[in-house]
């Protein structure tokens, strides 16, 4: 049984269809003094084995997910895994500065205590993985970028707007079947600012897809949108596995000049355009399998 975080609803339909997989008539309550409470209705099933799919892009999605977590142990599951298709504080992997907490470590080791097996879709390091007292393992959704992307891309660059995404970018141009990869430099001043320093390709006339793991504020993409744009690059698509699109990042990205705006359902977006849930699902196995 499939049971869906509030936050991954359309991806928890998507992996009961593709694996066969019952989805769980989960509900979403508040109490009037604020406190959530997601629960499922089983209506007398019996529950041995449950997949609870939940992305985390706020403190309340990860009670939530514990709550899940709980929910299902109480009604006699012997077996949980969890999917984190975003893992939120995922970007807290280290103490920056003395004093600070390891926040995806912390998180981690909650998630862990009500789950045997984690699965996460991309996550921003993958030495999160390490911080869950339980097996975890990584899908990576990359390939599954190409395919909203025009088929008729001119002469297309594959870009990633610093060197820790170049790989995402290559594995974007390998499923779309051709073109060149770059990466550009980019420097972070805060959490809104950035500097990108272009390299060297030429970019006139061309395409360009830009491709990063997760858009938050939208800063590094209308930095390096901006920088293509003074380049003479003919259309850029900016594309990414994680849609986090904060405040006015999509405003940002429409004044920067983006041409089209892909990612996929680790979080539901209007810029949603592609599923997880093949490459999700294969981690998984078929119900059938188990
Ligand atoms: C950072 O290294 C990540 O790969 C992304 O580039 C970053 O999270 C994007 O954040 P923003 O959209 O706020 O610039």
């Amino acid at each position: 049984m499939i049971l869906p975080g509030s936050d991954s609803q359309a991806l928890g339909a998507a992996l009961a269809a593709e694996t066969g997989r019952e989805l769980a008539a989960v509900t979403y309550d508040r109490f009037p003094d604020g406190e959530g409470m997601a629960s499922v209705d089983l209506d007398g099933t019996a529950l041995d084995r449950a997949v609870v799919v939940a992305s985390t892009p706020s403190d309340t999605a990860y009670v939530e997910l514990l709550q899940l977590q709980d929910a299902v142990r109480e009604a006699g599951a012997d077996h949980v895994t969890t999917v984190i298709p975003y893992m939120g504080y995922g970007r807290q992997e280290r103490a920056f500065e003395p004093g600070q907490p390891v926040s995806a470590r912390a998180v981690a080791r909650a998630v862990a205590t009500g789950t045997d097996r984690v699965i996460l879709v991309n996550p921003h390091e993958a030495s999160v993985t390490d911080f869950f007292d339980v097996p975890c393992s990584v899908v990576d959704a990359a390939p599954r970028l190409a395919d909203p992307l025009p088929a008729d891309l001119t002469d297309p660059l594959f870009l990633s707007p610093d060197a820790g995404a170049v790989s995402l970018a290559e594995s974007v141009r390998d499923a779309y079947g051709g073109g060149d990869v770059d990466y550009f430099e980019k420097v972070r001043h805060s959490g809104t600012e950035v500097d990108i320093t272009p390299s060297d390709a030429d970019v006139t006339g061309r395409d360009v897809v830009v491709v990063d793991d997760i858009i938050a504020t939208g800063s590094t993409m209308s930095e390096s949108i901006g920088v293509l744009d003074d380049r003479d690059a003919a259309d850029v698509f900016v594309t990414c596995i994680h849609p986090l699109l904060v405040r006015n990042a999509r405003t940002k990205l429409e004044r920067a000049g983006v041409t089209a705006v892909y990612g996929t359902d680790t979080l539901e977006r209007e810029v949603t355009t592609t599923s997880v849930a093949p490459v999700v699902a294969d981690a998984l196995g078929s119900a059938a399998a188990e």
